[in-house]
């Protein structure tokens, strides 16, 4: 038997606990026990709600309901559709950054890139603008952030053609960072024929040879974000983008790293210490405690609503047995013993 494995709280710079306005899928109490369930001390929530959040008044009344119901630390993310700069003043101390889309997804809140040197303008601050910006953007993004010198964090970075500009721009000193997701470093294209519609996020699962490179390159790559992207079974038979991923990503690294793809401590600096740096965190008092065992990934008895994952059958590593958050003991053998409310707004 090996020993059991102790990792400080893991941190997700990217998920989608959907509440307001969708809890049908998740909820902030649903979302951080999954969080709890995986691993994750600190959550930071995207502002792509039913109702975007790009208003105070939606801020505070997203805030007012994570408050009520969390079990692990969350903070949450402003939004800009390019008609909002009068707010960014008021809300910056409340958020840990500035989302932007410039593609396509879900939600619907995709701006134009000529809207970006304004938008960068104005949130000019030392917390990050997010960027969802797949390769047909990338270029133009990262001429916003050598212009303006905003902090900028490039989300899901899926291939070659987007992260090779990133390392670039790294080489030459730009304060650009970026993430990749865990779907693109265990799953491709190929896996979609036996997926279908459970496949589909965005960016798209991508070629083998993307999927190559971004491993050969992870050593460059600041953090692994999990897009936790609930949907129901029914909205993706319908062809919605977005997989879950809080569960499951641990036990994937901890796979690769079995496998030799990784060492322990680039596994603890892209899920805990890079996400604190991209961030400008302080460090949590928070660990997890996982047994050293095999397994398979299955859709039954995950904390996520959404209740699937496209890893099923896939094999994972190590099992979440305890996490500790500030003396207490928040999560223990499948069961989450923090209260509603317990966990604090980062
Ligand atoms: C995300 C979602 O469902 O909110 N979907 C996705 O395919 N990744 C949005 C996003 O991160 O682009
Ligand atoms: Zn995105
Ligand atoms: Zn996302």
């Amino acid at each position: 038997m090996n020993n059991p494995i102790t990792l400080p709280g893991l941190i997700d710079v990217h998920v989608h606990l959907r509440d307001p306005g969708q809890t049908h899928k998740e909820d902030f109490l649903t979302g951080t026990s999954a969080a709890l369930a995986g691993g994750y001390t600190a959550v930071f929530d995207m502002p792509n709600n039913a109702e975007a959040v790009v208003s105070e008044k939606v801020l505070e009344a997203k805030l007012a309901s994570a408050r009520k119901q969390i079990v692990s630390d969350l903070g949450v993310y402003f939004g800009s559709l390019g008609e909002n700069l009068d707010e960014f003043d008021r809300v910056r101390e409340r958020v840990r950054g500035l989302k932007l889309y410039l593609n396509v997804t879900t939600g619907g809140y995709k701006i134009d890139t000529d809207y970006l040197m304004r938008i960068f303008t104005a949130w000019k601050c030392d917390k990050p603008v997010l960027l969802h910006a797949e390769a047909d953007v990338i270029k133009t993004a990262l001429e916003v952030t050598a212009k303006t010198g905003q902090k900028t964090h490039v989300c899901h970075v899926s291939c070659r053609e987007e992260l090779e500009p990133i390392l670039e721009a790294k080489k030459s000193g730009l304060p650009v960072t970026c993430g990749v997701c865990p779907h693109h470093l265990f799953l491709n294209e190929g896996d979609v024929e036996r997926l279908g519609n459970f496949g589909r996020m965005k960016p798209e699962l991508k070629p083998v040879k993307d999927v190559d490179y971004l491993w050969s390159e992870l050593d460059k790559v600041d953090v692994i974000e999990s897009d936790h992207a609930p949907h129901t079974v029914e909205e993706k038979q319908s062809g919605t983008f977005g997989v879950p991923g809080l569960e499951t990503t641990l036990g994937l690294m901890l796979w690769a790293e079995r496998d030799g793809r990784l060492g322990r401590e680039k596994l603890i600096d892209l899920l805990s210490e890079g996400p604190r740096r991209v961030l400008g965190l302080e460090k949590q008092d928070a660990t997890v405690e996982v047994e050293p065992v095999e397994f398979k990934f299955s859709n039954e008895g995950l904390k996520t609503k959404c209740g699937w994952t496209p890893f099923e059958g896939m094999p994972g590593y190590g099992r979440v047995k305890r996490v500790v958050m500030r003396g207490e003991t928040v999560y223990e053998d499948g069961e989450v013993l923090a209260k509603p409310g317990s966990g604090q707004l980062l």
